[in-house]
């Protein structure tokens, strides 16, 4: 079972070099990348969080503070990114919002790595 999570890890981890790269190299457009991945982070993260506080054998002793951080800064992310994409397509391009969303995704990297 380790095995599966450490997948899911991985996962995780290419999830945020999409949104956090996608921002990088596409703002103040909100990339399909980007949006695919705050998408990404909400489903590997969640998977995550509910094997480490289910499964005994991984011996994880998750920060349930942390996660619901994580939870509710990805969900703005993720609200923010499926908003200005669609936007974008109707030709309205809203710079705040994906700026807003790239940033807080990189606040949630400070979170994960710094928060123990
Ligand atoms: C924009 C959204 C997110 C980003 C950028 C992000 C980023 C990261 C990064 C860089 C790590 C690895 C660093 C570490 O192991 O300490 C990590 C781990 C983790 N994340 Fe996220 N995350 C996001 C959303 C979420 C959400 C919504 C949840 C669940 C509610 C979540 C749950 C976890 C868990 C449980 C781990 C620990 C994996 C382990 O080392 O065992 N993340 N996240």
């Amino acid at each position: 079972m380790e095995f599966v999570y450490n997948l899911v890890v991985v996962a995780h981890l290419l999830g945020m070099a999409a949104v956090v790269g996608g921002f990088v190299a596409s703002r103040p457009a909100i990339s399909n990348l980007m949006l695919w991945g705050a998408r990404a982070q909400i489903i590997t993260g969640i998977v995550l969080a509910g094997m480490a506080s289910g499964i005994d054998s991984l011996h994880k002793d998750p920060d349930t503070a942390k996660l619901a951080v994580k939870l509710v800064i990805a969900l703005i992310v993720v609200a923010l990114c499926e908003i200005g994409h669609a936007d974008a397509k109707r030709g309205k391009q809203i710079t705040w919002m994906t700026n807003v969303a790239g940033v807080l995704a990189i606040a949630n990297v400070f979170v994960a790595a710094l928060w123990h």
